[in-house]
């Protein structure tokens, strides 16, 4: 029998295993978009520098993990439309390039929004005017990514915390029946897009039930409208999983599907009592508002874990009801979290850290579609 030297069969048995190793590693790795597969879209919500593929670690991140994606920031109308004769469709044809190259979700956010607003719509003052502005928007758009988007946030945010429609210039040179009008714009220019009205403390029983009268009168009217997009800018501790589960019995009772459209949960003190995401306010930055400014401890690590677990049980015992579940954002280090309400704060928001890697919260997440 030949004899091998002992150095050359270690060598050949340490690269056999580490092969053999990977290749099991790699066809055993989960993904996010795989995992829930079954139940619903999983997506996440992309900046600029995404769109254009500017950061190979990020990009080979966002593409096996999400089967859907958002434009955080490039498709709202100040950038979109900054001026009357203007539009900007240079990143958003990529963003829709990027998702149809990668066979995603594309969801388009976002067309009648107070926030991020083009200044020269908000100082419209002549019905007329206004309606001829939102029915240009909303068709040129719409049309232009007909049978490539495939959902829309077609109102953002119309409806404050209390249950009162939000003063904007819509709601104060049009009255309520911009909502209306906005949903029967969108419908003309693409009838196959599902059209979403999203807003953030959909778990709050005023609002709700507000958003919930508002959606009837839509449909009484016989206007076409498809989904609830709960955003989810959460908390540890709230809102409570039974809040989430009596909303999304009560808005899919209307017939409609439920999106979580921008789920991220702040592990850092609140500067105020009410959990809304309203983007205007801004607190000062002091240490105790910034506890974790260099890492987060194991403990709290561990909750986020517990957080996302218990959410995500929830999602998947409503599967039936929930179209998609999107992130905003790919990792903590780009979340807007870090910024707002109070800038400069590290936050530790979602399910991969800011070195891309994934967190105990990533892993209780896919753990819970095990038995
Ligand atoms: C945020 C973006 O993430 C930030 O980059 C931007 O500075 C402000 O807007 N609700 C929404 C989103 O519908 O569009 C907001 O996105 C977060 C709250």
């Amino acid at each position: 029998m030949k004899t091998y030297p002992f150095f050359l069969t270690l060598f050949a048995t340490i690269t056999f295993s580490s092969c053999y190793s990977q290749k099991e590693h790699h066809s055993k790795n989960p993904n996010l978009k795989d995992t829930f597969k079954k139940s619903f879209y999983i997506g996440t919500a992309i900046n600029e520098s995404q769109i254009e593929e500017k950061n190979t670690a990020e990009n080979t991140l966002i593409v096996s993990q999400f089967n859907s994606i958002t434009a955080e920031n490039i498709m709202k109308s100040m950038n979109i439309h900054p001026q009357k004769e203007k539009y900007a469709f240079d990143l958003s044809d990529k963003f829709v390039a990027f998702g149809q190259k990668n066979k995603m979700f594309i969801h388009g956010h976002t067309l009648i929004w107070h926030s991020q607003l083009s200044p020269w719509i908000a100082e419209i003052k002549d019905s007329t005017e206004l309606k001829n502005v939102m029915k240009d928007h909303i068709s040129t758009i719409v049309s232009r990514y007909k049978g490539k988007i495939d959902s829309w946030d077609v109102v953002n945010e119309a409806v404050n915390d209390d249950g009162t429609l939000r003063k904007s210039v819509f709601l104060e040179t049009l009255g309520e029946d911009y909502l209306a009008y906005a949903f029967q714009l969108a419908a003309k220019a693409d009838p196959n897009a599902d059209l979403y009205y999203n807003d953030y403390s959909m778990t709050n029983p005023a609002k709700r039930e507000a958003v919930i009268k508002m959606v009837k009168k839509i449909q009484a009217k016989g206007i076409k409208i498809d989904g609830i997009g709960m955003q989810g800018h959460w908390q540890l501790n709230s809102p409570t999983i039974d809040e989430i589960e009596k909303s999304i019995l009560a808005y899919s009772d209307l017939g409609v599907k439920v999106a979580f459209t921008e789920l991220d949960i702040s592990v850092l003190p609140s500067p105020w009592e009410l959990q809304g995401a309203e983007i205007s306010q801004q607190f000062e930055n002091t240490p105790k508002m910034n506890p974790y400014p260099q890492s987060l401890p194991d403990s709290i690590q561990e909750k986020l874990a517990k957080r996302y677990s218990d959410i995500f049980k929830l999602f998947l015992k409503h599967k039936d009801k929930i179209s998609r579940v999107t992130f905003w954002g790919v990792h903590d280090g780009q979340s807007w979290l870090n910024d707002w309400p109070i800038k400069g704060r590290t936050n530790y928001p979602l399910l991969f850290d800011a070195k891309l890697k994934p967190k105990k919260a990533y892993y209780s997440v896919i753990n819970t579609t095990k038995k």
